[in-house]
C-alpha cells in the first residue's frame, strides 16, 4: 500500500496539521509505503515572500523530524526539486475541463480572500495535487476535511485518463484511484477565536496554536479562547462550538474520549478545564519543541534527507510520467 501526503511551506504547522494529517502520518509509516512532500509549488500561489521560502522549506522538514517522521520508514522531499510534477500537472489540465476547477471551494475562498491575486496557478492548484498523487500511483491520500474535494477531483481526472488513454479494450488503467483518508476525530480543528471557522495561521494567528509555541503563548492563548455562554463541558458542535473544539483537542492530545473528559470536568467551569488544557499541550508538545531546537543547529543533516528522498522519488516519478507521454503520444 503506498500513502502520499504534503503540506505547504507557509510557515509554522499549527496543530491542526498535526491533529488533521500529520499524526495519521505517523501511524502509517510504520505499516505502508509513504511519501510526504513539502509542497513549495502550492505555497507560491498565494502571496509569499521569495527570501523566506527556503527558510520555511527548511523549518517544515525539522518541523517533519520533529513530529516522528522517520527518513529510514518513508520517504520526504521538496515538490520544485522532482520536474515531473509540474510536467504532469500540464498534461492532466489538457484532459480537465475548466468548470471542474473553477468550481472548487479553496480556489473560491482564496479568490475571495486576496482578490488582488487571482492568478492561474491558483486555479491550477488542484491539478498539481493531482499529479502529485498520481505520480506515486498512490492508494492513499492522509488529509484533512479541507482536502478532501481535491483528493476527489484527483479520483476523477485519473478515471478521465484511464478511460481517454488506458490500453484498450480493457482500459488497462494507468493511474491508480487513490482514496482520501480522514482522521476520525480532528478533520477539521477550529480556530480559538472563531470556532466556526478551521484553523489557519493565514488567516487569524491569534485562533491557532502552533507546534512549537512557546509554554506562555499557549497558555495565553487557550486562555483567550472563546468559549459559549453557559458553564457547562459539554459536547455540542451546534449550540458549544468553542468548547466543543477544545474537548476534541483535548479528547486527541490526552488519547481520553470525550465522553471521560465531560465526566471529570463536570461542574468545574471553563477555567479549571482550560487550565487543565494548557498544560496537557505544553507537555505534550515540550519533546516536539526540544528535538526541533537541537535539528536547528543540524541543517546540513536535514538537507541531506530531502537529498535522498529527492533520489528515491524520482525514480517512481519518472518512470509513472514516461508512462503517460507514451500513452498519450507525445513518445
Ligand atoms: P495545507 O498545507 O493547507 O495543510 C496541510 C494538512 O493539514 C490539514 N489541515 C487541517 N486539518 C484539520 N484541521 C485544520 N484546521 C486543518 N488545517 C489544515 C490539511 O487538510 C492538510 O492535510 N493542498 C494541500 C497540500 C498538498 C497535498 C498534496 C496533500 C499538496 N499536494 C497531495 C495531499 C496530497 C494543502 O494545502 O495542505
Amino acid at each position: 500500500m503506498r500513502v502520499f501526503s504534503g503540506i505547504r511551506p507557509t510557515g509554522e504547522l499549527h496543530i491542526g496539521n498535526y491533529l488533521g494529517a500529520i499524526r495519521q502520518w505517523i501511524e502509517l509509516q510504520e505499516k505502508a509505503e509513504c511519501i510526504f512532500c513539502i509542497v513549495d509549488l502550492h505555497a507560491i500561489t498565494t502571496p509569499y515572500k521569495a527570501e523566506k521560502l527556503q527558510k520555511n522549506i527548511t523549518e517544515l522538514a525539522i518541523a517533519y523530524l520533529a513530529s516522528g517522521l522517520d527518513p529510514e520508514k518513508c520517504i520526504f522531499f521538496v515538490q520544485s526539486q522532482v520536474k515531473e510534477h509540474a510536467e504532469l500537472s500540464w498534461l492532466l489540465g489538457t484532459i480537465t475541463p475548466l468548470g471542474e476547477l473553477q468550481r472548487m471551494t479553496q480556489f473560491k475562498e482564496k479568490a475571495k480572500k486576496h482578490p488582488e491575486y487571482v492568478n492561474a496557478g491558483l486555479l491550477n492548484y488542484p491539478l498539481l495535487m493531482a499529479a502529485d498523487i498520481l505520480l506515486y500511483q498512490t492508494d492513499l491520500v492522509p488529509v484533512g476535511r479541507d482536502q478532501q474535494q481535491h483528493v476527489e477531483l484527483t479520483r476523477e481526472i485519473a478515471r478521465r485518463f484511464n478511460k481517454k488513454f488506458g490500453t484498450p479494450p480493457a482500459h488497462h488503467p494507468v493511474f491508480k484511484e487513490p482514496k482520501v483518508l480522514l482522521p476520525k476525530t480532528g478533520e477539521k480543528i477550529m480556530s480559538l477565536q472563531n470556532p466556526k471557522k478551521k484553523m489557519s495561521k493565514t488567516d487569524d494567528p491569534q485562533g491557532c496554536i502552533e507546534l512549537f509555541d512557546e509554554p506562555e503563548i499557549i497558555q495565553k492563548k487557550i486562555m483567550a479562547a472563546v468559549t459559549d455562554p453557559g458553564k457547562t463541558i459539554i459536547y455540542d458542535s451546534e449550540k458549544k462550538p468553542g468548547i466543543s473544539n477544545l474537548l476534541t483537542i483535548f479528547s486527541l492530545f490526552s488519547g481520553k474520549s470525550i465522553r471521560e473528559l465531560e465526566k471529570k470536568f463536570k461542574g468545574g467551569g471553563y477555567e479549571k478545564f482550560k487550565k487543565s488544557l494548557t498544560e496537557l499541550l505544553i507537555n505534550s508538545l515540550e519533546p516536539l519543541r526540544r528535538k526541533r531546537k537541537e535539528l536547528l543547529s543540524r541543517e546540513v543533516y536535514v538537507k541531506e534527507i530531502l537529498e535522498q528522498g529527492r533520489k528515491r522519488a524520482q525514480i517512481i516519478a519518472q518512470s509513472t510520467l514516461q508512462e503517460v507521454k507514451k500513452k498519450m503520444g507525445l513518445i
